[in-house]
């Protein structure tokens, strides 16, 4: 059986740690690209993971370059490029310098994986992601954002170390953009199938709710030199695992909404179907009234940002 071919664009802190993981997981062979001005180092991390291979005991090639000609063909195209936030800078503060990488990456794209599915990590992400599709000019199903499967695996390991249970038992749901009016969504959150409102006291969920919306901030404050990246990068080899092995997970992803809860044409985090063909389907749930104006309230943060984007870069 033919390998996939996975590139990761940005070979930085979240694009190496992607493509670690995706090593890990015998998901295929990995590309890392990076730009000229990053001399060989794409090809330093690439090898150094090589030779990680036999003592996890997996079979993947694994290169670095500068050259999108090593990514013809790609199965499927991770973007990490870009600028990552420095403490007291939000992910928007990102938006022209990240508009213009994804631009010039996009086109790149363009040319060398024509069938590629494109998974969006650089921030700010919703309007990344809503950049890369105008650039690659592909089937919106095909290009898609990481952002709510690592808000929600925020969300679920603070409810698991809040009650003291396996994160595995934890399941749970977010929309909206990625950004601080992320919806995470009680009606969807249970624990061991017990609904997470008959385990935590409305005000001690909404401090985590809280906590999980500045999730990313928190890890920034730590930091000090740049966000997260394990979380992230883990989110992201999900998603290209359900796309190399057509799992046809239920995950929630940015995704091109048009008529879908009457989004109007912007890409936005919702439950969706994730397989071989990139977004198979998005899942309309019904909301409650309060969950439906928070949700709109992220959509017109999206629209906001992507409408300065339209402006500046
Ligand atoms: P990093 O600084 O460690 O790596 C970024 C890499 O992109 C660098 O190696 C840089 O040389 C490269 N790059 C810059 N311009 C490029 C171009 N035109 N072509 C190819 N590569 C280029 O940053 P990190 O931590 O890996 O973050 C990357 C991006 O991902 C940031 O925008 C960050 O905000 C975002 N992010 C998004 C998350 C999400 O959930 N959607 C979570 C974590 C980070
Ligand atoms: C995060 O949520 C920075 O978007 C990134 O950690």
């Amino acid at each position: 059986m033919r390998r996939a071919k996975i590139s990761i664009v940005g070979s930085g802190n979240v694009g190496a740690t992607t493509a670690h993981w995706c090593a890990a997981a015998e998901l295929g062979d990995i590309v890392l690209v990076d730009i000229p001005q990053t001399g060989d180092m794409p090809k330093g991390k690439a090898l150094d993971l090589m030779q990680a291979s036999p003592v996890v005991g997996f079979d993947s090639n694994i290169i670095g370059t500068t050259d999108y000609k090593d990514t013809e063909a790609s199965d499927v195209v991770v973007i990490t490029a870009g600028i990552p936030r420095k403490p007291g800078m939000s992910r928007d503060d990102l938006l022209a310098t990240n508009a213009k990488i994804m631009t010039s990456v996009c086109e790149e794209i363009r040319r060398t994986s024509p069938e590629a599915v494109v998974i969006v990590v650089s921030n700010p992400l919703d309007a990344m992601v809503q950049r890369a599709q105008q650039v690659t000019g592909f089937p919106h199903n095909r290009v898609l954002g990481q952002a709510g499967v690592l808000d929600t695996a925020r969300y679920r390991t603070f409810l698991a170390q809040e009650l003291g249970v396996s994160v595995e038992d934890v399941s749970a749901l977010l929309m909206g953009g990625h950004g601080d009016t992320m919806v995470p969504l009680a009606s969807c959150t249970s624990v061991g199938g017990i609904p997470v409102t008959q385990l935590i006291e409305p005000n001690r969920l909404e401090e985590i709710v809280d906590r999980t919306r500045k999730g990313g901030a928190e890890i920034v404050g730590l930091l000090k030199t740049g966000s997260a990246y394990y979380a992230p990068a883990a989110a992201s080899a999900q998603m290209v695992e359900a796309v190399v092995r057509d799992k046809k997970r239920l995950l929630p992803c940015a995704a091109y909404c048009d008529k879908e809860y009457g989004v109007g044409g912007y890409y936005v985090g919702v439950p969706i179907v994730l397989g071989t063909a990139g977004v198979e389907k998005i899942v309309e749930l019904t909301l409650t009234d309060t969950e439906r104006a928070a949700f709109q309230k992220s959509v017109d943060a999206v629209r906001d940002l992507v409408a300065t984007m339209a402006k500046i870069a």
